[in-house]
């Protein structure tokens, strides 16, 4: 198989998943003991970027972010994991799904924290888009996400030319 051949061969969803787990530690917290929303989000970029690396094994930039939900507080000393998993791939880009959830060591409870979904986009040497390699959808859950992914993505692509009409028409 050449190099190009094998930088567009579909794959498995299960080829790129990322688990990923934190403690929460004094710098990550806000004034009122929990974590600081703006360190989930970084926790939340970086899991979901080094899933999109693994499928496209190419570099990535994240195109854009939707709906990151904060269902929960996480507090000091807990443990937070961090789940990403590509649920669509479109030409060049991929819609990345990550789910958050949270453990207090002590009691061993947990909680389902947050959720976002990002969109990536695969670039060349010349960090211009490039295609991503398919993807081989093995199970249910995986087909499901993979649906609601794509009534995302449409929302999406409507949302931004509806934008750019408007722009261009003041
Ligand atoms: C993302 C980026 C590469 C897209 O460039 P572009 O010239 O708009 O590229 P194209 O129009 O050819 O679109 C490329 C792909 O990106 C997708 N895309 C573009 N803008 C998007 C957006 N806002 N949200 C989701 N997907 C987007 C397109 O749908 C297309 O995907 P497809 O090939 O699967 O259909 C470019 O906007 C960029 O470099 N942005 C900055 C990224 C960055 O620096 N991120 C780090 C955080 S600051």
């Amino acid at each position: 198989m050449s190099n190009s051949q094998a930088l567009t061969t579909p794959k498995k969803v299960s080829t790129s998943e990322v688990i990923m787990t934190e403690m929460v530690l004094p710098q990550h917290t806000n004034a009122l003991g929990s974590v600081f929303g703006g360190t989930v989000m970084s926790w939340v970029d970086i899991a979901a970027a080094t899933c999109a690396m693994r499928h496209s094994s190419r570099q990535v930039v994240t195109a854009s972010v939707d709906a990151l939900h904060f269902l929960a507080p996480i507090r000091l000393g807990w443990i937070v994991t961090i789940k990403a998993s590509i649920n669509f791939v479109g030409g060049t880009s991929c819609e990345v799904g990550v789910k958050v959830t949270s453990e207090n060591p002590i009691s061993g409870e947990t909680f389902h924290t947050a959720s976002a979904y990002l969109t990536f986009v695969s670039l060349d040497s010349h960090n211009r888009p490039t295609p991503m390699p398919g993807l081989i959808l093995e199970n249910d859950e995986q087909r499901r996400r993979h649906s609601a992914a794509e009534i995302r993505r449409a929302t999406r692509l409507k949302l931004k030319s509806d934008l750019q009409a408007r722009k261009g028409q003041s």
